[in-house]
C-alpha cells in the first residue's frame, strides 16, 4: 500500500502537465543526431540506445538516427541494409558520388532504429574549406590541433549537406532535425544558416563550461552569475568549441536539457533558458516474478565471488558470505564524479569498521584510464584460484570413487586412508602455490600513468592498500567491463546486479544515468543533490533513503561535511541485516516505474511537437493555454 500511494501520487507529479501531443508521424521525418549513436562514450550513449524502442513503436520507418561510422562499430553492432526510402538513399547518394563515404543500417538493439552513419575520415579532405565556411557563416574559427572540434565540423557539415539534398528533391514530409551535445552542434548552425526548412531541437547534456569550471575546483552553484565566461572559456582554451555550443543553442528552435540544475547552469552559462527539461529514462524491463531480480542478484554476485577469490588468494582472510561489494562507475572525471570524497570517506569507513564490525567491503572502480592491458598479478590470481578449484574437482572425484566402491561392498571405508599420500602432496602442492609476497594489487592493469593517476595516489594517501587488517578493500578496474574478458567476465549489467550498493557521489553530474540504472534494477545507490538523478528523485520521492536512494548534500555543505555524511550513509548501511538489505532492494526496484521511458518520453514528444510549431506555425498549431491533462492511469506494481 504504501508504495502504491507512493508511485501513484509521484507518477502524477512527474508527468508533463500539458496536453498529450499527437503528430502526424507519417507525414514527418525525425532525424536524432548525435556523436554517441552506435558510439559508446559515456551516459549519451545510452539516451539514445534506451530511448529507441519508444522512438520507433511511435514513428516507426519515419525515425533515423545520425552519427559518426566508425568501421569497428559498424561490424560489430549494425546490420547494413538498404535505406527504404528512396528520398533518403539519393539523399546519400549525392554525397556518396562526392567522394564521402555514407552508411546505413539497423542498429542491433532493442527497436532496431534505422541509423545513417557518416565516415569522417573519408570526408575529411574538404576540412580546410568547411573551416572557411563555418567561418564566413558565424566568424567561428577552429584551431588546427583540436581533433574533436575537427571532426565534429566534418559530421556536421556532412549532415546539413545531407539535409541539404533532402530538400533539394522536394521531399513532401515535414523534417525535424533532433542534435545532442555540442559535437553535433554544427549540422544544426549550419542546417539553419542555410535557410533549410525543418524543425529543430537542441539538447545538452552538460555545458561545456560547468563541466571544465567545475573539474578546476571552482565554487561553481555559488558563483553561477559571477563567472566571465568568454575569458573563463578563453583561459581554457576551449572558446571555439564553446561557441559552436552556443551557437547550437542559439539556432535551435526548441532548446532541452536533462535536468532543472542543468537548466539553471545552461541559462547562465550559455545564455537561453530550456524550453523543455527532458529527463532521462530508461527501458525498464518487468520480470513476471517480483523475486527474479533477486535471484539474478544472487547468480552475478556469486560471479564477483569467484573473481574476488581470485584477486585476494593467500589473503582470503575475511568472510567472503559477510563481504559486501561496492562500486563507482563512469568516465573518468576523477572530482566531478566524486571519487575525491569517496576515497575519503572509505578510508573514514575503514576505521569505523575495524573498531566495531565484521563486515568487509570490496570497493570497484570502474573508471576507464590509459592501460598497457591487465597486469599479471591480477591475472595469475584469477589462474592460482582455477588451479585450486581444479586440484579440489580432482580429489574430490578420487574420494567419491573410494566412497561409492566401498558401500558397493557393503563397507564404509576409513575416512583416515581414504586419501593417499599422492592427493595430499597435490593439495599441498596447491596451497603452497598460493603463498604471495606482495599484497593483493590495488589495480588490475597495468597503468601508464601510474604515479600521476589521481585514484592510485589517492589510495596511497590514505594508504588503503588490500592489507590483512583492512576491512575496506580497493580494486580499480581502468576500463570499462567486458563478458570477454579473461580477467572479470561480465558485462556492466550483471555486474550491477551483482554488488550491493552503487556510490555515486557526484559534484559535476548533468543527469548521471548510473545510480538510475542501479535503481530498476534494485540495487541501492548513493547520489547527490547536484546531480539531476538525485535532484529529481528528492523531487519526486517523499523519503528516496527509505527506497535504497541515499542523497548526499554536497551542495548546503563543506566538502568535510559531505563526506562524514557519505561515510555515515555507507556504515549504517554495512550494519543492515541480510534480510534488511532484501526488503530494501524490493523497495528499490519499486520505484523504476519513475524512470520508464514510457512515460520519460512524452517530454522528447513534446519538444518536437513545440519545435514544429515555431518552425511551421502554420501547419502545426500548440495552444500554449491548453487544459492540465494529468494521466493518473499510471500505476506500479505493489
Ligand atoms: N557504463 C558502461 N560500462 C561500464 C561502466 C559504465 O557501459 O563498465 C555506462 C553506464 O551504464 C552508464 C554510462 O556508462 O549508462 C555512464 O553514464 P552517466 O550518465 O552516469 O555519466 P557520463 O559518463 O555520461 O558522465
Ligand atoms: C537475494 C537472494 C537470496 C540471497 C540474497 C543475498 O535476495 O534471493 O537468496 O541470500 O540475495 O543478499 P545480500 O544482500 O547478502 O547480497
Ligand atoms: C552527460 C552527463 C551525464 C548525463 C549524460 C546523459 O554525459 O555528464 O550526467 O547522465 O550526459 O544525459
Amino acid at each position: 500500500p504504501l508504495s502504491r500511494s507512493l508511485s501513484m501520487t509521484s507518477l502524477s507529479g512527474v508527468l508533463p502537465a500539458w496536453e498529450e501531443d499527437e503528430l502526424p508521424v507519417e507525414d514527418l521525418l525525425l532525424f536524432e543526431v548525435a556523436w554517441e549513436v552506435t558510439n559508446k562514450v559515456g551516459g549519451i550513449y545510452t539516451v539514445i540506445q534506451t530511448k529507441a524502442k519508444i522512438t520507433v513503436d511511435e514513428w516507426g520507418e519515419n525515425y533515423y538516427m545520425m552519427g559518426p561510422y566508425f568501421e569497428q562499430n559498424f561490424k560489430t553492432q549494425v546490420e547494413g541494409c538498404e535505406p527504404p526510402n528512396p528520398a533518403i538513399r539519393k539523399a546519400m547518394d549525392a554525397l556518396i558520388h562526392n567522394g564521402c563515404q555514407v552508411h546505413f543500417g539497423r542498429w542491433l538493439i532493442e527497436g532496431s532504429p534505422y541509423v545513417i552513419l557518416f565516415d569522417i575520415g573519408s570526408a575529411a579532405w574538404n576540412l580546410d574549406r568547411w573551416k572557411g565556411d563555418l567561418w564566413q557563416t558565424c566568424s567561428i574559427g577552429l584551431p588546427y590541433h583540436d581533433r574533436e572540434a575537427n571532426d565534429s565540423l566534418i559530421l556536421g557539415s556532412l549532415i546539413a549537406w545531407f539535409f541539404k539534398e533532402l530538400w533539394l528533391q522536394n521531399y513532401k514530409p515535414n523534417v525535424i532535425g533532433h542534435f545532442h551535445e555540442w559535437q553535433a552542434g554544427a549540422g544544426l548552425i549550419l542546417s539553419r544558416s542555410r535557410k533549410i526548412p525543418m524543425a529543430t531541437v537542441f539538447t545538452t547534456h552538460a555545458t561545456l563550461l560547468g563541466r571544465y569550471l567545475c573539474a578546476g575546483n571552482a565554487d561553481f552553484y555559488n558563483n553561477l552569475d559571477k563567472f566571465n565566461i568568454d575569458k573563463e572559456a578563453g583561459e581554457r582554451q576551449i572558446y571555439h568549441r564553446y561557441c559552436l555550443e552556443r551557437a547550437a543553442v542559439h539556432c535551435a528552435h526548441v532548446f532541452t536539457t536533462v535536468s532543472q540544475i542543468t537548466a539553471v547552469e545552461a541559462n547562465h552559462m550559455l545564455h537561453r533558458k530550456p524550453d523543455v527539461v527532458t529527463p532521462n529514462g530508461l527501458n525498464v524491463k518487468k520480470f513476471s516474478a517480483m523475486h527474479e531480480f533477486q535471484n539474478l542478484h544472487s547468480t552475478s554476485k556469486t560471479r564477483i565471488q569467484e573473481f574476488v577469490r581470485g584477486h585476494f588468494y593467500g589473503h582470503l582472510d575475511f568472510n567472503l558470505e559477510k563481504t559486501l561489494f561496492f562500486f563507482i562507475a563512469g568516465r573518468y572525471e576523477f572530482s566531478n564524479k566524486g571519487a575525491d570524497i569517496f576515497l575519503e570517506s572509505l578510508s573514514r569507513l575503514n576505521y569505523l569498521l575495524r573498531v566495531r564490525n565484521d563486515v568487509t567491503v570490496v570497493v570497484f572502480f570502474i573508471m576507464p584510464a590509459k592501460t598497457n592491458n591487465f597486469n599479471v598479478e591480477s591475472l595469475k590470481g584469477q589462474a592460482v584460484r582455477k588451479q585450486l578449484w581444479d586440484t579440489a574437482h580432482t580429489v574430490k572425484e578420487k574420494f567419491g570413487k573410494k566412497l561409492y566402491d566401498a558401500l558397493l561392498t557393503g563397507t564404509i571405508p576409513d575416512m583416515n586412508s581414504i586419501l593417499d599420500r599422492d592427493d595430499f602432496t597435490i593439495m599441498k602442492r596447491a596451497i603452497y602455490a598460493t603463498q604471495r609476497h606482495s599484497l593483493p594489487p590495488v589495480t588490475t592493469h597495468n597503468m601508464l600513468d601510474d604515479s600521476t593517476d589521481p585514484i592510485l595516489s589517492n589510495v596511497r594517501r590514505i594508504g588503503l592498500f588490500n592489507s590483512r587488517n583492512d576491512r575496506v578493500k580497493i580494486i580499480f578496474h581502468p576500463e570499462f567491463l567486458s563478458s570477454t574478458s579473461p580477467l572479470l567476465p561480465m558485462d556492466y549489467e550483471d555486474f550491477v546486479r551483482g554488488c550491493n550498493l552503487g556510490v555515486f557521489p557526484s559534484y559535476y553530474e548533468p543527469w548521471g544515468y548510473t545510480p538510475g540504472e542501479c535503481t530498476v534494477m534494485g540495487i541501492p545507490s548513493v547520489t547527490t543533490n547536484l546531480s539531476g538523478f538525485g535532484c529529481f528523485m528528492e523531487e519526486h520521492v517523499s523519503d528516496p533513503a527509505a527506497y535504497g536512494i541515499y542523497i548526499v548534500d554536497r551542495r548546503f555543505r563543506s566538502p568535510e561535511e559531505s563526506c562524514n555524511q557519505l561515510t555515515q550513509f555507507m556504515f549504517s548501511f554495512c550494519q543492515q541485516s541480510r534480510r534488511q538489505r532484501i526488503i530494501q532492494r524490493n523497495r528499490t526496484e519499486r520505484l523504476s516505474d519513475l524512470l520508464d521511458w514510457r512515460y520519460l518520453g512524452r517530454f522528447y514528444i513534446h519538444a518536437r511537437h513545440l519545435a514544429l510549431s515555431r518552425a511551421f506555425p502554420e501547419k502545426f498549431k500548440m495552444d500554449p493555454m491548453a487544459p492540465l491533462k494529468v494521466s493518473n492511469t499510471v500505476q506500479t506494481r505493489d
